[in-house]
């Protein structure tokens, strides 16, 4: 254990007071295979410059995921450290429980309503996108309560979605990773089908069709189901973690005409999509999405500080506000939501999206990245590049012909992965999709850069695969 005699860290070496042994002797990292991080060990991340990142012993990278999505406006923007330093010497906590509250939670929300892409009534803050999800998924279950709709608390959520991981948001991701040896799904959560066509589409079906026939799905499940159990289905506009699904154009028209039909919720998540990333400030107004809940976090702050936000409709919010004059207070809520920090720093985001006209930005550069990565659609070993605005994936196949993917999963994904951080880029392999969700505010240069590295390391990866 670390202690007041640990000598200073030096650097990332195989010596025993390394930053890399102590965090090996520590550190329990998300998302890791922990016995094999024993020995490979960290790396260490020590300082950022706009799309850039430098680890302890100071290589660059070009940080093609924005960190986890989040980092939209690079990694040095100076005025959001300035707005978290003056927040915190004028008030640097502050609640909201109990009616009490602060200009910078205040203003935040009466922000995030007027820029919504659909009538929102109020804004519940927490620190996560996973706390914001279980917020959904409490705040459907409260208000059919309030409405007189106690069987009304099944939540849907599609295949391969990811929504946090959270005991509640853990149940709606449906993810092997996040479930096997949780004890989950809870039992409230039900599973529709992911609208990934390249995958999931029949042979001979379009992609209008396709996006018809998981409505129709969908519409089948509710009614076996019974509308009357059913509270809310929850999606991301682009699935993100679960490979970067882009769905059909009018998918989420004919998801919508099936929710409003059995009365049934519709939560959006727009933890990754939200603020520019789709090339509309929110990835419901790409596809059309009128959501009841809506989820944001990540570009919420830029990823500078830990910060969600959860907005609900006009007719949700007066059932929570019915239910708790009833019991007497409203029972859900977190030390820290709307933290004036994060909430400080969350606000200068939001104006500096504004200033710059962030999603102006995103659309100038956004054919160029859609253009550079679709180009490797002609690759032996890919399946499928796929993309929207600025966020895309690159799928690995086994056998371009079949789809057949590899075995087994994930490996070849890993390979490039390791061999694109060996030409400084780092990106992100899940399973053998690799992600790019770049700074929205990444150059034409540094996207060309971005995918001629990727090159170098999939041509440098191919032979590894081949042996593997
Ligand atoms: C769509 C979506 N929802 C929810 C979450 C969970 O957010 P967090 O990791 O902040 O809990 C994520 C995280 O990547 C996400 O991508």
């Amino acid at each position: 254990m670390a202690g007041p005699d640990t000598p200073p860290e030096s650097g990332t070496g195989t010596a025993a007071n390394s930053l890399s042994a102590r965090d090996r002797r520590n550190v329990l990292h998300p998302y890791t295979n922990l016995r094999a991080h024993e020995t490979a060990g960290p790396l260490v991340i020590a300082r950022g410059e706009g799309v850039r990142v430098f680890d302890d012993e100071g290589r660059a990278y070009i940080e093609a995921m924005a960190g986890l999505w989040c980092c939209s406006l690079g990694f040095s923007e100076s005025r959001l450290g300035a707005a978290a330093a003056a927040q915190m010497s004028t008030l640097p906590f502050y609640h909201l429980f109990g009616g009490k509250s602060h200009k910078p939670a205040i203003e935040l929300a009466e922000r995030l309503i007027d820029m919504a892409p659909a009538p929102f009534a109020r804004v519940l803050f927490a620190n996560s996108g996973s706390e914001a999800v279980d917020s959904a998924v409490k705040l459907a279950w409260y208000a059919n309560n309030a409405l007189g709709r106690p069987k009304k608390k099944k939540i849907i959520a599609r295949k391969r979605a990811y929504h946090g991981v959270t005991i509640a948001a853990a149940s709606l991701t449906n993810l092997p990773v996040n479930q096997t040896a949780f004890d989950l799904p809870l039992s409230p959560m039900l599973q529709t089908s992911c609208p990934h066509f390249y995958r999931e589409g029949r042979p001979g079906e379009s992609e209008e069709a396709f996006a018809e026939r998981l409505a129709r799905e969908l519409d089948e499940l509710i009614k076996a189901e019974g509308a009357d159990t059913i509270a809310a289905v929850i999606a991301e506009p682009v699935m993100g973690a679960g490979g970067v699904i882009v769905p059909p154009a009018t998918y989420f028209d004919h998801l919508q005409k099936v929710t409003l039909k059995h009365d049934i919720w519709l939560i959006a998540d727009e933890v990754i999509c939200g603020f520019g990333r789709t090339g509309n400030m929110f990835g419901s107004e790409t596809y059309g999405i009128k959501p009841d809940m809506m989820v944001l976090a990540k570009a919420l702050s830029a990823g500078y500080a830990p910060i969600s936000a959860l907005l609900v409709s006009g007719p949700i919010y007066e059932a929570l506000a019915d239910k708790s004059a009833e019991i007497g207070s409203f029972g859900h809520g977190f030390t820290y939501s709307a933290h004036p920090l994060p909430a400080a720093v969350a606000l200068e985001t939001l104006r500096i999206y504004e200033e710059r006209d962030i999603v102006a930005q995103v659309q100038c550069v956004m054919g160029h990245f859609q253009a550079r990565l679709k180009a490797f659609q002609d690759h032996p070993l890919v399946g499928e590049a796929r993309g929207i605005g600025l966020i895309g994936a690159i799928e690995l196949v086994a056998d371009k012909a079949t789809k057949a993917p590899f075995t087994p999963p994930g490996r070849a994904g890993a390979l490039v992965a390791r061999a694109s951080q060996e030409k400084g880029l780092i990106h992100r392999a899940m399973g053998d999709s690799l992600a790019f969700s770049p700074p929205l505010v990444i150059s034409e240069a540094e996207i060309d850069e971005i995918f001629d590295r990727f090159a170098a390391a999939l041509e440098a990866a191919t032979p590894l695969i081949a042996e593997n």
